[in-house]
């Protein structure tokens, strides 16, 4: 095999670290790699130094580039803490996915509850944060509003343990605060509790962490933007034309070169009505194909469209997002965007 990174990629992909189910490529353990001549270099992220499963991994990739490139070749693998590199608790996510839109209510807090349930009956680990600081609606969509997260102490340090209901691993301010009483939250306040639940909690091995944002373009797009890597947002509108001119403000928010998150696609939710006696049947009451031709403006991939489904907002309301009633048409909807998605990032 010639030595290229790639291929070296490709044989680290083979080395499994058990304590997170996963290779150590894409856990994003290996660092700094070069490969120049009979040398091969590069640094191995652990979450901690000092256990056995670091000699473990050691050797195993060791023994994997010998016989992949020749006993003769020249290994320098260090190993390295989380901590020393200035890496988190995100460490183990995989991808994150923001569902934005410029406009409050075309439905993003459903979006993101119901892809993240798509996303993670097709296969992938998942987890939700309501980013949504001021209105949070996780909680109440997946009827957890009486439940409060863990905590445990890691290096003197509190650690917040997701909630887990249907498989998805959830976090909310609302499971912080009293839900009676109006949340009044200035700026400050409320990028550094979006930073406690990113950063402070343990979200473990994840393939896509979703983020529900509030409306608009302020403080939390803003911290997300510059202090995580987002892999993508996907834009939420509505058929209507008034709608789409506060979504582009957003969408153009986001392209801006200073935040470069990159747009994954436009979701056109509301698109049309089905009544649910002949779920063939499609009315686009606001007209079709504007989902279409808004993606096509912002120059971004149409990932589809979800229909008015008057179950969709009980299902929001009582806890069981629509999503995963196997039977619903909106359920197939979701079920496609999240194909779409997972195709992104493979
Ligand atoms: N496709 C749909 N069919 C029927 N009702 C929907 C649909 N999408 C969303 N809704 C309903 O519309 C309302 C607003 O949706 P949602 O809370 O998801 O919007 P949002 O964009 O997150 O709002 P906000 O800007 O307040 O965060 C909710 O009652 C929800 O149940
Ligand atoms: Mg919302």
């Amino acid at each position: 095999m010639t030595r290229t990174k790639s291929s070296v990629i490709e044989v680290l992909k083979g080395v499994i670290y058990f304590a997170k189910g996963d290779n150590i490529v894409d856990l994003g353990m290996v660092d700094e790699l070069e490969v120049a001549d009979n040398n091969i270099r590069f640094r191995l992220v652990f979450p901690k130094l000092g256990e056995a499963s670091v000699n473990i991994v050691m050797g195993a990739a060791t023994k994997a580039l010998k016989a992949a490139f020749g006993e003769e070749i020249k290994l320098e693998i260090t190993p390295i803490a989380e901590k020393d590199k200035g890496r988190g608790p995100l460490a183990g996510v995989k991808h994150i996915i923001a569902v934005a839109s410029g406009k409050g209510g075309v439905g993003k807090s459903t979006v993101a509850a119901n892809l993240a349930i798509a996303l993670s009956r097709a296969g992938s680990q998942v987890g939700l944060v309501d980013a949504d600081i001021y209105g949070p609606s996780v909680p109440m969509m997946f009827g957890t509003e009486n439940m409060q997260p863990g905590v445990y102490e890691k290096e003197g340090k509190p650690v917040i343990v997701p909630i887990e209901k249907y498989g998805i691993k959830l976090l909310s301010i609302g499971y912080f605060v009293d839900s009676n009483k109006p949340l009044v939250w200035r700026g400050p306040m409320a990028t550094t509790a979006l930073n406690q639940l990113l950063s402070d909690a343990d979200w473990g091995v994840l393939d896509f962490l979703v983020i529900d944002l509030p409306p608009g373009t302020g403080d939390i797009q803003l911290t997300l933007a510059q202090s995580y890597s987002v892999n993508g947002a996907v834009i939420v509108t509505t058929p209507q034309k008034v709608a789409f001119a506060d979504v582009k403000r957003a969408a153009t928010m986001f392209k801006q070169e200073k935040l470069t998150i990159p747009l994954l696609g436009l979701i056109e939710n509301m698109a049309y009505f089905t009544p649910s006696d002949s779920p063939e049947k499609k009315y686009f009451i606001f007209g079709d194909g504007h989902g279409q031709q808004f993606a096509d403006e912002l120059d971004i991939p149409f990932l589809g469209q979800i229909p008015i489904d008057e179950k969709i907002a009980a299902s929001g309301d009582n806890g069981n997002p629509i999503a995963l009633d196997e039977n619903s048409p909106v359920t197939k909807a979701f079920d496609e965007v999240a194909v779409r998605l997972r195709e992104k990032f493979q």
